[in-house]
């Protein structure tokens, strides 16, 4: 894994293959390029920060965590809602229905170790259904640090549909570590919401109509302290964060591939009237694929 942005004093040697000190000799406090100046040294301290390594070598999960922390939220208020989501180079947000064809391993262990990070994964039922989801696992690489963070092992994952169409008698609700949460609007099917109720699941109205609001899930869920929030998608949900100016940051990996085709673009629906202007924090490199962050500005 490189990074390619923030662009350090670093970033040259690592893009060239060239043979920068590992996170053990740069480490914090470690003083491994004690004969630059201070300039020179507090860029290399930050070089030598969370998540920075020699060319090619794979990043811990540790180290990514580092890279992807939250920001610091103000006491008791407020929530960050962070989007992860993989593209190919033409646009493409899957591929025969499914986002895995568009991943590698390296995708793989970003998009571990951002719910490793998070409170609650919201998605959209249509990727619930098409992507077979499972519960979330505790993971004893993330546990120290969710402990520290006051979280529970495991993000819970929250369920955005309006009709409940969905197989109660999955792991997903049967057997989470923590309740999975279904996000829906007041005019949800009531034999539905009983049905989720019966099977553990616990479901929040969070819409006037049959139908969730976007800015109302993002609130509702900070009232219940899920306050670092990870959506995965699919494109018409994030769509609509994107349409309700509720979406903070998107976590995007662009995939080395292309598919051609009339698969989804990983946002969908209606159109904003302006589009949202985004100002990039970070970019990392692994095997062609780009793992890109960008802020709303
Ligand atoms: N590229 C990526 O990173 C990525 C990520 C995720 C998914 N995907 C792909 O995207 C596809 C699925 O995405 P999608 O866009 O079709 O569907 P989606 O956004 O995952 O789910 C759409 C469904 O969510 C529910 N929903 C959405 N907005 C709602 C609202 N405001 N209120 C209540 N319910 C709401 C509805 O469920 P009900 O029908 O139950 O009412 C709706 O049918 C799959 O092919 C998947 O592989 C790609």
């Amino acid at each position: 894994m490189r990074r390619l942005l923030p662009v350090t004093d670093m970033t040259a040697a690592e893009t060239e293959g060239g043979t920068a000190a590992g996170p053990d000799a740069a480490g914090p406090g470690a003083g491994g390029r004690g004969s630059a100046g201070p300039a020179a040294a507090a860029a290399s301290a930050a070089a030598s920060g969370p998540g920075y390594s020699a060319s090619g070598r794979e990043w811990s999960l540790d180290e990514l965590a580092d890279a992807y922390a939250y920001p610091a939220l103000p006491a008791g208020e407020g929530a960050w809602l962070r989007a992860n989501m993989v593209s190919s180079l033409d646009g493409a947000g899957q591929h025969d229905g499914r986002s895995q064809p568009l991943s590698s391993d390296a995708d793989m262990r970003i998009f571990g170790t951002l719910r490793g990070l998070a409170d609650v994964v919201v998605v959209g039922a249509e990727t619930v259904r098409l992507e077979g989801y499972r519960p979330a696992r505790a993971r004893e690489a993330f546990a120290a640090r969710r402990a520290a963070a006051g979280q529970g092992p495991a993000p819970v994952i929250a369920v955005v549909s309006a009709s409940l169409n969905l197989d109660f008698s999955l792991p997903l609700f049967t057997e989470p570590l923590v309740p999975t949460l279904i996000l829906t609007g007041a005019a949800a099917p009531p034999d539905r919401v009983r049905a989720a109720r019966a099977a553990g699941a616990a479901v929040l109205t969070t819409g006037d109509g049959a139908g969730v609001e976007p800015a109302r899930a993002k609130a509702a869920l900070a009232e219940r302290g899920l306050r670092r929030q990870l959506t995965e998608g699919g494109p018409r949900l994030l769509g609509q964060f994107v349409a309700a100016e509720v979406l903070d940051e998107l976590c995007l990996t662009v995939s080395p591939t292309m598919t051609a085709g009339s698969a989804q673009r990983i946002a969908g629906g209606p159109s904003v009237a302006v589009p949202t202007r985004f100002a990039v924090a970070s970019v990392l490199e692994q095997d062609g694929f780009l793992f890109t962050r960008y802020r709303r500005i």
